[in-house]
């Protein structure tokens, strides 16, 4: 098949990733921080270095501050409820997934106010709009680095300046920038960095991280055994076990730590350039066809690896199930969790088609996804 789907996960994965994880599994996978023995304390020491690798890439310098979760859905859910409290305002974009949405309507349950900027047809923000909905209560700024409908990038780096100004946490969910675009949590001045381990980081499903600063005092989302302080009834709050209690999934943990550092090996900033050349063959081919339609930014540096579009006469479920039947193409088709990025875009009545390409996609596979969008859209 040729996978054009790497925006929900990725695929291929890293041999030395899954290697990693086999090698957990069948030589030493002892339950981390519970247990002294040789094989409880190596798989600590293991997960210890996926943590150092994980801070390497995003400029982290406490790795302590990265709590491991099983997908960025937990991590924003953790980030969330672990800083709102009753009174206060959060500001966040109509670009956003549902994993950001809906944990900010079920805030409203526990009186927190939420704003959501309106974004432009491309998925743009207009960092100014954002600045106008800041109240003296306004507590955290939550957005997306990138869409995973249209592949905008947000202004993150203003939003933080701003946000540090004003005294607001900054809160960036990078499911779809993690590995694919340098993130930089200094520089862009983040507080809370949520991500998945199973995009762009090349890691298994079933991982994912939440790196929170010294600066931010959070609750944990759950409660329960951490290995630590066991005899008392109190939740820890220790960074990282207050914040990560039950058994954590060891071996995908270990293999995200060997696919990050693979990732360090070839250098965030060339798979980016990579992605960019495969993401605007496919997206210029596809804008110069007669019955298709292309939402998003015209220029895809401003983008990551994604190519939303319709066609004209067909049902978006209908083009995905046809590229998967009719060409071994895998593509996503639908809504996309994010109903108010399709009515910023103009697409809530009817979805659209996303292909979204990852490092391991050659140029002939875009070829080949070309030549099939022009097949299906002929009259
Ligand atoms: C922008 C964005 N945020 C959050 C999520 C949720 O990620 P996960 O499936 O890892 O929970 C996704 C998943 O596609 C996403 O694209």
């Amino acid at each position: 098949m040729i996978y054009l789907d790497n925006g929900a996960t990725s695929f291929p994965k890293p041999k030395g990733m899954m290697n990693a994880m086999v090698e957990c599994m069948r030589d030493y996978c002892g339950n981390p921080g519970r247990s002294g023995h040789r094989m409880s304390m190596k798989t600590g020491e293991e997960i210890y270095k996926a943590r150092k690798e994980l801070g390497k890439l995003f400029h982290i310098e406490d790795c302590g501050r990265i709590i491991f979760t099983s997908n960025t859905t937990e991590s924003l859910n953790l980030g969330i409820k672990g800083v709102l409290e009753q009174g206060d305002h959060v500001i966040t974009t109509s670009m956003e997934h549902n994993s950001v949405l809906r944990p900010l309507k079920m805030q409203e349950d526990s009186g927190v106010e939420t704003t959501i900027v309106k974004c432009a047809g491309d998925g743009s923000l207009n960092v100014e709009a954002l600045k106008k909905e800041i109240k003296d209560n306004t507590k955290l700024i939550v957005c997306t680095h990138a869409s995973n409908v249209t592949g905008t990038i947000l202004p993150v780096k203003e939003i933080g300046a701003l946000a540090k100004q004003k005294g607001i946490l900054f809160m960036v969910d990078g499911a779809q920038s993690a590995g694919c675009i340098p993130i930089d949590v200094i520089d862009l001045k983040i507080d809370m960095l949520a991500l998945p381990g199973h995009k762009g980081l090349l890691g298994p499903m079933g991982t994912g991280m939440l790196y929170v600063s010294d600066s931010v005092a959070i609750r944990p989302l759950k409660e329960g055994g951490t290995g630590t302080k066991s005899r008392e009834l109190d939740q820890p709050m220790d960074f990282p076990d207050g914040y990560e209690a039950g058994t954590v999934n060891a071996p995908g943990i270990i293999g995200l730590g060997h696919s990050c550092s693979y990732i360090s090996e070839i250098g965030v900033e060339n798979i980016r350039a990579y992605e960019e050349e495969l993401t605007s063959a496919l997206d210029e081919a596809l804008r110069n066809m007669d019955n298709v339609r292309v939402y998003g930014p015209w220029d895809c540096r401003k983008k990551t690896g994604v190519v939303t579009f319709n066609v004209n006469h067909l049902g978006c479920e209908e083009v995905s199930e046809r590229l998967s039947t009719d060409y071994e193409i895998a593509s996503r088709g639908g809504y996309h969790c994010a109903a108010l990025a399709h009515k910023t875009i103009g697409t809530y009545e009817t979805g659209a088609v996303r292909l979204s390409v990852g490092p391991y996609n050659t140029k002939r596979e875009i070829k080949m996804a070309i030549e099939a969008v022009y097949q299906i859209q002929k009259v």
